[in-house]
């Protein structure tokens, strides 16, 4: 006999009840008749802060929730995913980033083996590369020291080194040979040929990650790094020794769950980092993956990153449902797509250092949780993943806020901020100056998710107001407070993202932990650039693609 769908379920259909009541529902009505809401529904775990108040919920919803995730069997998910049980089903294999966190004390046997020693028999061989360029003791082929290195990846293989590379950039330490890091991505080349135009071949350094070692993007541009350094370095030192076997040992370092992969391309075997199949790309950056994170915040700082990451880990999987910040947070989602038929999620940090968190939540929510079939295979008949989308919040502000506040879409917005910035900025005039800014910017970020709350309602200094000037409110926010943005806030912050991911899937009966429409359009790709370089039947093709395709060859023919 199959298994009642979760919305078949009894704490579902309560919940759907509920929620018919809830609808009509103001944030200002629940406000003014609950005093002390704020501290009623704000979380606190490993230096971060959840306010919860401005969801369009009340405490009858939270209890419901609650039974929901209990019916959903999330505690018993949570256990499972941390032991290292195969909760990716469809490729049968653990999802074990936690175990990449770990401390060197720790042990966790999966299927007869700890992996707690190789995870830092990596982390171990990291450091040494790390202090060799923190020297200026990697060497190119022409004896200089390494300064520039290029991280060649796409995905979980440069969105996370990318974000956290530019959200730690002020933990750089001092008095090392400091190196620049940057990511080349794009298939096209374009971020690769800028970067080929202006770095010294001589003292430029690539860090091919792919945990694949197969995707054509990371790939292609690759080779055309091979190539450059091949012409720029072999050309008139030939006669010096400087030969293809030296260029491609002091220029590469590859890191993959392929070593054979990462072999055959031609990466010195002392110069791979090697991850496991059971890490997803996505989850990725606490490992290997993270070698870029490391070269600009230093060894101690990366491990303090995991030592966060971990506290958000033990949190996780001892605190219960109703304090859990993961649970919560994810529950207020379920909450919003699944009841209040709020679809669209934003995600706002009010904090420069954050440049890149949208981008990187893009992928670790949609492409996790972009799934419509449970884990039996059945079609779902609810929504899962929101669309959700982002950018820093002060720029939003004069960009898409419009929307939030009077177009015809409901959206859930996450407002990020840390409590304290500057205040160790030498020169006093210049610190008054930044934490002032820093207040500023806080200012902004707690007037927007006010405002996107009580509409109308918050400005009360000016008399009616024309239609065009109204604003409805009513758009539920979280609120994420950081003490301060540290390796160790930042690595929590990324982890409870991380299991909010886990909570929903659990509770939507989907896998997170694959991505098998990726798979599809990359598949298709592969066709089409062949029939593009005239090698396949362009008859096959559908009559819009067919159209595309001769116009890009009738541009060439000029
Ligand atoms: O786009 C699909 C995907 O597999 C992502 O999940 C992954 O992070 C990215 O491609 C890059 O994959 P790889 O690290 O294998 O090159």
């Amino acid at each position: 006999m199959t298994q009642p769908t979760i919305d078949q379920r009894s704490a579902w259909q309560a919940l759907a009840e509920h929620a018919d009541g809830m609808r009509a529902a103001h944030l200002g009505e629940l406000f003014a008749g609950e005093p002390g809401r704020h501290a009623a529904f704000t979380r606190q775990a490993a230096g971060l802060t959840l306010d919860l108040s401005k969801q369009r919920w009340n405490e009858v919803t939270l209890g419901r929730l609650l039974d929901l995730a209990r019916e959903a069997e999330v505690p018993e998910a949570i256990r499972a995913l941390l032991a290292g049980e195969r909760v990716n089903r469809s490729e049968d294999r653990p999802a074990l980033h936690t175990a990449l966190r770990l401390p060197p004390e720790a042990s966790l046997v999966v299927e007869g083996e700890d992996l707690v020693p190789s995870v830092h028999a990596t982390l171990d061989r990291m450091a040494t590369m790390v202090e060799r360029f923190h020297e200026g003791q990697w060497r190119g082929a022409t004896g200089r020291a390494i300064r520039d290195v290029v991280n060649l990846g796409v995905g979980g293989s440069d969105l996370g080194p990318l974000m956290v590379t530019h959200a730690l950039a002020d933990y750089r330490p001092e008095g090392i040979h400091a190196i620049d890091v940057h990511f080349a991505s794009t298939m096209d080349g374009s971020q690769l040929a800028d970067y080929l135009s202006r770095l010294n071949p001589e003292t430029t350094l690539f860090v091919l990650s792919s945990k694949s070692f197969t995707t054509i993007d990371t790939l292609t541009n690759a080779r055309t790094a091979r190539d450059w350094l091949m012409a720029r370095l072999m050309g008139e030192s030939r006669e010096e020794g400087v030969d293809a076997e030296l260029v491609m040992r002091q220029h590469f370092i590859g890191i993959s769950a392929s070593t054979d992969k990462m072999s055959e391309w031609g990466i010195a075997e002392a110069h791979q980092l090697e991850f496991w199949e059971w890490v997803g790309g996505r989850y990725s950056l606490w490992g290997g993956i993270g070698l870029p994170i490391a070269l600009v915040v230093g060894m101690a700082n990366f491990r303090e990153l995991l030592a966060g990451a971990h506290a958000m880990d033990s949190h996780f999987r001892e605190a219960p449902l109703e304090d859990n910040l993961p649970v919560m947070l994810a529950l207020a989602g379920i909450w919003n797509v699944n009841f209040l038929d709020i679809r669209a999620h934003s995600i706002l940090p009010y904090d420069g250092r954050l440049e890149y968190f949208a981008a990187y939540l893009e992928q670790l929510e949609m492409e996790s949780n972009g799934k419509s079939v449970t884990h039996d295979g059945q079609a779902v008949g609810y929504s899962t993943c929101p669309v959700l989308w982002g950018q820093l919040g002060p720029n939003a502000q004069h960009a898409f806020y419009q929307l939030l506040h009077q177009g015809t879409q409901s959206v859930e917005c996450d407002f990020i901020a840390s409590l304290v910035r500057y205040d160790d900025v030498e020169d006093p005039a210049t610190r008054d100056h930044l934490m002032g800014q820093h207040r500023l910017s806080l200012a902004n970020c707690f007037a927007q998710s006010r405002v996107l709350m009580l509409g109308d309602e918050a400005i009360d200094d000016e008399g009616p107001r024309p239609v065009h000037k109204r604003y409805r409110g009513n758009q539920p926010s979280s609120t994420l407070l950081l003490d301060r943005l540290t390796p160790a806030s930042l690595g929590a912050l990324i982890a409870l993202y991380e299991h909010k991911v886990f909570v929903q899937a659990t509770i939507w009966d989907i896998n997170p932990f694959d991505q098998w429409g990726v798979e599809l359009g990359k598949k298709i790709a592969g066709e089409t650039q062949r029939i593009l370089e005239h090698q396949g039947d362009i008859a096959s093709m559908d009559d819009s693609t067919r159209g595309l395709i001769e116009a890009v060859w009738a541009a060439e023919d000029g």
